[in-house]
């Protein structure tokens, strides 16, 4: 049985006093959730996330990671920085990275690694854009995100890494996959994840769906066979809809 893992993406939202806030109010809400429950929010929220989730189930996760330890890299963070800064996940490869600030599969690569090494759990995100679909070369896509990300990546590791499935048409659209779409591509993900690591760590690892995932339709989705949980852009900046996509996680 795998564990859902329901993950919230707060992009470029809400300051520490507003963070505070925002996870008070979720507190309560998502109590007693039967899934792994996760923030993850801008670099400079984290302290404020941590001590708010305090006495909560509520784990807290960054937005990206460098894959230095340390060094001469500007505006970059590193994993012992999150670690000790108290985060447990990160999210790796968003497709707003890829996208705008040139992320690519084999930085993806060097950041899993880094988010290993320095003990995060990372969720690492792979998807294709319209025009991809429309070619009909969704599944390669996603594969070869996939096989690119897990190079050198061992089995042990591997099984503890969350995967995102995200098709960038979906993200922040309000078009959501259909159920049937969206778990069609995670079974591939899992095949792929088979191929590489055999069929043991596919049946446990977690495959999440993200893109326009919201209190409606949140249901239908985690119903799926493989779609183990969620990464949740807009819906998780508001705490009602947040919790009600936790709870549907069962
Ligand atoms: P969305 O974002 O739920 O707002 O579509 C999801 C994501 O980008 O992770």
């Amino acid at each position: 049985m795998r564990k859902y893992v329901i993950a919230g993406n707060w992009k470029m939202n809400n300051t520490p006093a507003q963070t505070k806030e925002l996870i008070n109010e979720m507190k309560p809400l998502v109590a007693g959730a039967s899934c792994e429950v996760v923030l993850c929010v801008p670099f400079v929220d984290i302290a404020a996330a941590v001590e708010a989730a305090k006495g909560s189930d509520i784990k807290i996760g960054a937005e990206n990671i460098h894959w230095a330890e340390s060094g001469a890299f500007t505006g970059e963070i590193s994993g012992d920085m999150l670690k000790a800064a108290g985060a447990e996940y990160v999210i790796i490869g968003h497709s707003e990275r890829r996208q705008y600030f040139g992320e690519t599969d084999d930085t993806v690569n060097a950041r899993l690694k880094a988010a290993i090494a320095a003990g995060l759990t990372p969720i690492v995100c792979v998807g294709e854009t319209l025009e991809q679909r429309e070619k009909n070369i969704t599944v390669e896509t996603v594969a070869m995100q996939t096989k690119i990300a897990f190079r050198d990546i061992s089995t042990a590791d591997a099984k503890n890494t969350v995967i995102a499935y995200e098709p960038v048409w979906a993200i922040g659209t309000g078009k959501t996959a259909t159920d049937e779409q969206a778990d069609e591509v995670n079974g591939a993900i899992r095949n792929v994840i088979a191929e590489i690591y055999g069929k043991d760590v596919a049946d446990s690892i977690v495959i999440q769906y993200g893109g326009s995932m919201n209190a409606k339709n949140a249901e239908g989705l985690l119903a799926k066979e493989h779609i183990d949980g969620g990464l949740i852009g807009g819906a998780s900046l508001k705490a009602q809809d947040f919790a009600v996509i936790v709870n549907a996680a069962k």
